[in-house]
C-alpha cells in the first residue's frame, strides 16, 4: 500500500511544518531561503516527463512533494492541506480568487461530510472500474483541467512536458486526462498540446475549449476530431474573464441556442463546464450535452461560489441517467471520491494535486498521485461496504449537523 499523500507523520511533512512553510506562512519566508529554493528548482532537471527506465527506483510521494514545492514555491506552497489559504486571491496562479473563499467553500464542505463506516458485509475486494465515454477507467477519477504552464505554474516545465507528465501519469494509472485551452495562449499553444496528445496518447484525453466564438471553438473542435480525442468540453465558466483573453480573441457566456449549436457540431461526447444549478444541468442535457462538469473552476472565477459538493446533490438528483456527471473541487483524497459518488456523481476530476505531481516527478510523479487516491478509495469502498464504484449509495454520508 502506497503512503498516504496527508501523513502529517511523513519525514517530509515534519520538516515543511518544522520550517514554518505551513500554510499562510510560506510568504513569511527569508529571502535566502526564497532563493535556495528557486536555485534548486533551476537547478533541477526539467521534471521527467517520460517514464523511468524498468528497474528505476520507484518515486516516493515525500521526495515528489519536495521537488514540486523546490519547483513550484512561492507560486504554490505545496501546503500539508491544499485548502486555499495560503494561495487566496492568487489567480493567475494556484489559488482562488479574490478572497478565495469559493475554493475554501470547496474544500471545507466536503471536509466536512463524514463516511458511515459499516464493516458486517462481504465486500473484500470492491471494483473501481467504471466507464467514461467508451474508455474503461481503473476508477472513477481522471485529471482535472490545468492550463497555464507558463501565467499559472511558473514556466517550470514546457507544454509538451506538462501535457506528457498528466496524460501519461493517468494513463499508467489506468485512467485518463484532460487537455486544456488556456485563455492567454495563443493558436500555436492549444496546436502543441493537440499534437502531443495525437502523436503520443493516439487522442486518449478530453478536451477543454475556452467559451471562445463559436466558431473559434467548432475550428478546436475538428482539431481534436482529427486527433483522435475522446470527448470535446467547454468551460462556460471562463466566460467573464474576457480581459485576460489574448488580443483578437474574447471569451463570452452563450446562449441555449449557442450552446446547442456547438453540441450539433461535432461527432464527439459534448461536456458543459462549470454548472452549478439544477436550471442549467437540465437546460445542459436538453440542448444535447452528454456530460456535465459540476463544478466552480476550483473557485477560480467567481468569488463566493457555494462549493460543488452543496450544489451536487440536487443536481444529480434533476439530470443523473441522462447525462454523464462529472465533478471537481478539492478532490485531495481517495474518501473525497467516494463522497462525490454518494452525493450522485459518476466521475471526480483531480486538479492542484496533479500539478504537484508532474512538477515533482511528472509522469510517474502523477501516475503516484492517482494510484494513492485508488488505494485509499479501495480502502474507503471496503469499510463502508460499497461494492461498486458505479452505484453509490447515498448513505455512505452523513453531513455534520452544524
Ligand atoms: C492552475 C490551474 C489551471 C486551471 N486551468 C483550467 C483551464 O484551463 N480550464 C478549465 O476548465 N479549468 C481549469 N482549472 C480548473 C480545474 O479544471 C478544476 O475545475 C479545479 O482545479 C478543481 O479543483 P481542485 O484543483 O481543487 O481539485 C484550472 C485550475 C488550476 C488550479
Amino acid at each position: 500500500m502506497t503512503k498516504d499523500i496527508h501523513d502529517t507523520e511523513s519525514p517530509t511533512r515534519r520538516n515543511f511544518i518544522k520550517a514554518g512553510m505551513v500554510a499562510g506562512v510560506g510568504a513569511l519566508l527569508s529571502p535566502l531561503l526564497v532563493k535556495t529554493a528557486q536555485a534548486a528548482a533551476e537547478a533541477a532537471p526539467a521534471a521527467a516527463a517520460a517514464t523511468p527506465p524498468a528497474g528505476a527506483p520507484k518515486l516516493k510521494i515525500g521526495d515528489v512533494l519536495r521537488v514540486a514545492r523546490e519547483k513550484l514555491y512561492p507560486i504554490c506552497r505545496v501546503c500539508p492541506e491544499c485548502d486555499g489559504v495560503a494561495c487566496a486571491g492568487e489567480v493567475p496562479g494556484m489559488g482562488g480568487i479574490g478572497s478565495g473563499q469559493a475554493f475554501k467553500n470547496n474544500y471545507n464542505t466536503l471536509n466536512r461530510i463524514d463516511l458511515v463506516m459499516r464493516t458486517f458485509h462481504d465486500v473484500k475486494k470492491p471494483d473501481l472500474t467504471t466507464t467514461l465515454f467508451g474508455q474503461k477507467l481503473s476508477m472513477p477519477v481522471t485529471s482535472a483541467v490545468t492550463g497555464g504552464v507558463s501565467y499559472n505554474m511558473g514556466n517550470k516545465m514546457t507544454e509538451e512536458e506538462y501535457v506528457i507528465s498528466i496524460l501519461g501519469g493517468c494513463q499508467d494509472a489506468g485512467t485518463i486526462g484532460w487537455v486544456a485551452d488556456g485563455i492567454g495562449d495563443q493558436m500555436d499553444v492549444f496546436e502543441r498540446r493537440i499534437a502531443v496528445l495525437k502523436q503520443q496518447f493516439g487522442g486518449r484525453a478530453i478536451v477543454t475549449i475556452k467559451p471562445k466564438t463559436n466558431e473559434e471553438i467548432i475550428k478546436r473542435f475538428r482539431m481534436v476530431e482529427e486527433a483522435g480525442g475522446i470527448a470535446v468540453a467547454i468551460d462556460i465558466d471562463s466566460a467573464g474573464r474576457a480581459a485576460r483573453a489574448v488580443p483578437g480573441q474574447t471569451v463570452e457566456p452563450k446562449t441555449p441556442k449557442q450552446l446547442a449549436e456547438l453540441a450539433k457540431s461535432t461527432s464527439l461526447p459534448f461536456i458543459i463546464k462549470g454548472i452549478m444549478t439544477v436550471e442549467e444541468a437540465k437546460i445542459a442535457v436538453d440542448i444535447g450535452a452528454k456530460g456535465i462538469a459540476v463544478s466552480n473552476h476550483g473557485g477560480r472565477v467567481l468569488d463566493y461560489t457555494p462549493a460543488t459538493a452543496t450544489v451536487l446533490p440536487a443536481i444529480a438528483e434533476a439530470v443523473k441517467g441522462r447525462a454523464v456527471i462529472l465533478v471537481d473541487g478539492a478532490v485531495r483524497r481517495g474518501q473525497d471520491v467516494l463522497k462525490y459518488l454518494a452525493m450522485g456523481a459518476d466521475v471526480c476530476l483531480c486538479g492542484r494535486p496533479l500539478v504537484r505531481g508532474a512538477h515533482g516527478g511528472g509522469r510517474e510523479g502523477v501516475a503516484l498521485m492517482m494510484n494513492i487516491i485508488k488505494d485509499e478509495l479501495t480502502v474507503a469502498m471496503t469499510l463502508t461496504g460499497v461494492p461498486s464504484a458505479r452505484n453509490v449509495p447515498a448513505n455512505v454520508i452523513t453531513r455534520e449537523q452544524a
